[in-house]
């Protein structure tokens, strides 16, 4: 039998350095390249109940045909759920379990499977190995590349968190075609994301593609998911610990965290309060650093066409200094902020005047 053809990606950190595959069929194969990287012959799983049944069988089987055992954890589905209570029940199920601190624990499912259980792995016994198995667009593209784990606190998104590189991630196309659509399109928002920071050529093929993109045509989510993974494997290579130049990964960000708080954490999907979080960005850097009009209007035009949201919901500016204050990107009660020079060209702004913010929060509220 021929193996389909899969990308190999690295993600250069010296000795938490690791490989990220990209195929299809991958789920199936997924035993031996997990041995490859893991000192136990036992593993420990963590899904959600929408993923799991799809997904969690083929796992098991490519893992036991490595005379790998396995447990899995099946995680009620949402952002919600992204809590501490869920992961004082992993690491409870971990304990319970007598998992060892060698044993490799396998996130496998979107971006919130990924940050609680890549969390439990950087809390349990102070490190067990990780291995992201990623399902979703945004997670095959972002979360599952990089090492943040978090969970969310009522008050502030993925505010409690660490850093925590997994050993290898595992990017399966084919999980997409399971994939609603609002999810879906959810994920192209960090997608656009990359283009937007730091490459306009990828931001014409997005322009280009959009429509076979939309239909999930394989080689062009091939070549999207490739082209996302490398440019955040450089980016987090050269800064993992977001000192400088990781920053720019938030654009956005700050917006669109507002946005999840206020309105409660499952109502706009991260992607969404994003996509909404770089308008608003980018109206900033309108006011801040004269980033041109036209500029603005194509990043509408192109978050418009896939049908992600380019206005942000109503929310009082009393509420949305107080989520944006409580950023992480706050040093001395100062909020700093990812703006744009030009498309495709963003920067770390710690200069935004007060009057800046609230005329374009009052734009938003319009
Ligand atoms: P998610 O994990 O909630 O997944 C979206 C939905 O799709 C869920 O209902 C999930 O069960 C379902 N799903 C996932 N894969 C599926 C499949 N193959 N078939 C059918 N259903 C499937 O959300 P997400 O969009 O994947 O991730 C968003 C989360 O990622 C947010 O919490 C965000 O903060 C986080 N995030 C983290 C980083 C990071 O660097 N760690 C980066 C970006 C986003
Ligand atoms: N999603 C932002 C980062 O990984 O740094």
């Amino acid at each position: 039998m021929t193996l389909p053809e899969t990308d190999e990606l690295q993600v250069d950190l010296g000795e938490r350095g690791y490989s990220i595959f990209i195929g299809e069929q991958l789920l199936s194969r997924s035993g031996e390249l997990i041995s490859r990287v893991a000192l136990s012959r036992r593993a420990f799983i963590v899904s959600n109940e929408t993923v799991a049944p799809w997904y969690r069988e083929s796992l098991q089987k490519s893992l036991a045909d490595q005379n790998m055992d396995s447990d899995v954890l099946i995680l009620p589905d949402g952002e919600q759920y992204k809590n501490w209570d869920e992961l004082y029940t992993i690491l409870g199920w971990l304990l319970a379990s007598h998992a060892e601190r060698k044993t490799p624990l396998i996130a496998l499912g979107g971006g919130v499977i990924g940050d609680i259980g890549g969390l439990a792995a950087a809390l349990y016994q102070r490190g067990m190995p990780l291995v992201q198995i990623p399902t979703s667009l945004l997670a095959q593209v972002d979360s599952s590349v990089g090492g943040k784990t978090a969970v969310n606190h009522p008050l502030g998104k993925n505010m409690i968190g660490a850093f925590h590189q997994p050993k290898l991630v595992l990017i399966d196309t084919e999980t997409l075609a399971t994939l609603p659509k609002r999810e879906y399109i959810s994920g192209i928002a960090e997608i656009i994301k990359y283009g937007a920071i730091c490459n306009i050529g990828f931001l014409d093929r997005l322009e280009e593609n959009a429509r076979r993109l939309l239909a999930r045509e394989s080689s062009i989510l091939r070549y999207v998911i490739k082209e996302s993974c490398r440019i955040k494997a450089e980016i987090v290579a050269a800064d993992e610990r977001e000192s400088g130049m990781r920053a720019l990964l938030n654009l956005g960000h700050t917006f669109g965290h507002a946005i999840e708080t206020a309105l409660g954490y499952g109502t706009w999907l991260h992607g969404e309060a994003i996509s909404a979080g770089m308008v608003l960005a980018a109206r900033l850097s309108e006011e801040v650093c004269g980033l041109k009009v036209e500029d603005t209007e194509r990043m509408i035009h192109i978050l418009d066409s896939f049908g992600l949201p380019v206005r942000a919901p109503e929310i009082d500016p009393g509420t949305w200094l107080t989520l944006m204050q409580r950023d992480k990107k706050t040093v001395g009660g100062k909020t700093s902020f990812i703006l744009l020079k030009q498309l495709g060209q963003a920067f770390v702004c710690d200069d935004v005047s007060d009057e800046a913010l609230l005329k374009v929060i009052k734009y938003a509220a319009r």
